[in-house]
C-alpha cells in the first residue's frame, strides 16, 4: 500500500480506501452475509487499507464497527457522515447531534476520525455551514470528532458548486468529490483549490456502474453519441473503451482498472474511494490503485473523447432514488 496525507488534516491515509456505501455496501446490498462483509474490512487492513468510509444512511457502520474491533483503532481513519435535510420539528444541529452519537455508538468508538455531512447540496449549503457547522465544531471541542468535512451531491451538482464554495470555509477539512473517466471537470472546477487550501480530498464514483458494468457503460455511449456529445463510433463500438485495455507500453487489463488508475493520478486526488463486496474485487482495485498511471497516449485519448462531459455515470442507488447519497 501506499499512504498520504488527508490535506490540512495530517492524517496518514492509505490512497486506497475502502467505501462502505454505493450499489456493495460491503457485499451487503449484494446478497453477501455480514460475517463476509467483516472479513472483507479485515482483508482490506491486512492489504493496508486504513481508511473506511462510512454513513448512517448506509446500514453498514455496525458492520463496520464490529470488524474494527479486531483492529488497532489508532491505525484507522474513519470516516462517517450525517444526513440531515431540511425541515424538521428537531433542530439541524440537535440531529447532527444525534446521528454523531448514534454513529460513535454503532461503529463501537470514542471518535471520528472525519464527520461530514452527507450530500449537501448548492442550495443548503449556507445552512450547513451557519447551523450546522457550529454545533458540530462544539463536538470537535468535546474530542468526538477530529476533523469536519462536506460530500457532493453527485448528479445534483454535476459542476461541483457546493464545494467549489465550501473549499474557501475553513471549517471543512475535506471534501469528497465526484470524479472519474466520463466526469472529469473536479480537475479544473475544485483540484486546483482543495491543494491551494490544503483541504483533503476523497474521491467517489471512479467506477460506480458505468466502469463495472459493460452494457450500462454501453447504453451511455450510445446516448451521448445520439446527443452528438461524444464522437459518433464510440455509440456503437463492442468495445468502446478497448483502446485502454493493450498489454504492452503499461495498458490496463480492463476497464474498471483503468478507471481506478486514471483517477488515482491526478493531482489533488488524496484517497480514491472503491466500493466492493467482493474478496477478488478487493484485490484487483488494490492493485490497479497502485500501478502507475495510464499510458500518455490513452490519457490524450480519455481527454479528446471524455474531458468535456458533465455529471455522467453518476447514478443513485436503486433502493434510493433521487437521493445520490450513496
Ligand atoms: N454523496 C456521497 O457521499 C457518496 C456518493 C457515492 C459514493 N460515496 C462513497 O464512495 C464510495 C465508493 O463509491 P462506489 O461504491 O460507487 O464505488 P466504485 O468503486 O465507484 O464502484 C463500485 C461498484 O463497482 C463494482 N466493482 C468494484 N470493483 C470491481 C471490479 N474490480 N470489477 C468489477 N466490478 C467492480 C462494485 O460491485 P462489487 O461488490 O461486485 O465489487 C460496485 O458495484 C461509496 O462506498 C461511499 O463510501 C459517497
Amino acid at each position: 500500500m501506499e499512504y498520504t496525507t488527508l490535506g490540512r488534516t495530517g492524517l496518514k491515509v492509505s490512497v486506497a480506501g475502502l467505501g462502505c456505501g454505493g450499489f456493495s455496501r460491503l457485499g451487503l446490498g449484494t446478497g453477501k452475509s455480514e460475517a463476509d462483509a467483516i472479513r472483507l474490512v479485515g482483508e482490506a487492513f491486512a492489504l493496508g487499507v486504513n481508511l473506511f468510509d462510512t454513513a448512517a444512511v448506509y446500514g453498514t457502520e455496525a458492520v463496520l464497527g464490529k470488524a474494527l474491533k479486531a483492529l488497532p483503532r489508532d491505525q484507522v481513519v474513519i470516516t462517517t457522515k450525517a444526513w440531515i435535510p431540511r425541515g424538521s420539528e428537531r433542530s439541524a444541529g440537535e440531529r447532527a447531534i444525534a446521528s454523531l452519537d448514534n454513529s460513535l455508538k454503532e461503529l463501537g468508538t470514542d471518535y471520528i476520525d472525519v464527520f461530514q455531512l452527507h450530500g449537501v447540496s448548492p442550495r443548503a449549503y449556507d445552512h450547513a455551514r451557519d447551523a450546522i457547522a457550529p454545533v458540530l465544531l462544539d463536538q470537535q471541542a468535546k474530542g468526538k470528532i477530529r476533523f469536519l468535512g462536506v460530500t457532493e451531491t453527485g448528479s445534483g451538482d454535476a459542476e461541483h458548486e457546493m464545494v467549489q464554495r465550501s473549499v474557501d470555509d475553513a471549517v471543512w477539512d475535506v471534501v469528497m468529490v465526484a470524479f472519474h473517466m466520463m466526469h472529469p471537470n473536479a480537475r479544473t472546477l475544485v483540484f486546483p483549490r482543495t491543494i491551494a487550501n490544503g483541504v483533503g480530498t476523497l474521491i467517489m464514483f471512479a467506477v460506480r456502474n458505468i466502469f463495472s458494468k459493460p452494457q450500462r457503460l454501453k447504453a451511455e455511449l450510445q446516448q451521448l453519441a445520439a446527443a452528438g456529445k461524444v464522437t459518433r463510433w464510440l455509440g456503437h463500438a463492442p468495445n468502446p473503451l478497448g483502446f485502454l485495455i493493450h498489454e504492452d507500453g503499461g495498458g490496463a487489463l480492463n476497464v474498471t482498472e483503468a478507471a481506478y488508475r486514471f483517477v488515482r493520478h491526478e493531482p489533488g486526488v488524496d484517497v480514491v474511494l472503491f466500493g466492493t463486496g467482493d474478496r477478488e474485487h478487493l484485490r484487483a482495485n488494490i492493485a490497479a490503485i497502485l500501478k502507475p498511471p495510464l499510458p500518455d497516449t490513452d490519457r490524450r485519448m480519455l481527454a479528446k473523447y471524455f474531458g468535456h462531459l458533465v455529471g455522467v455515470g453518476l447514478d443513485p442507488p436503486v433502493y434510493m432514488p433521487g437521493l445520490n447519497l450513496h
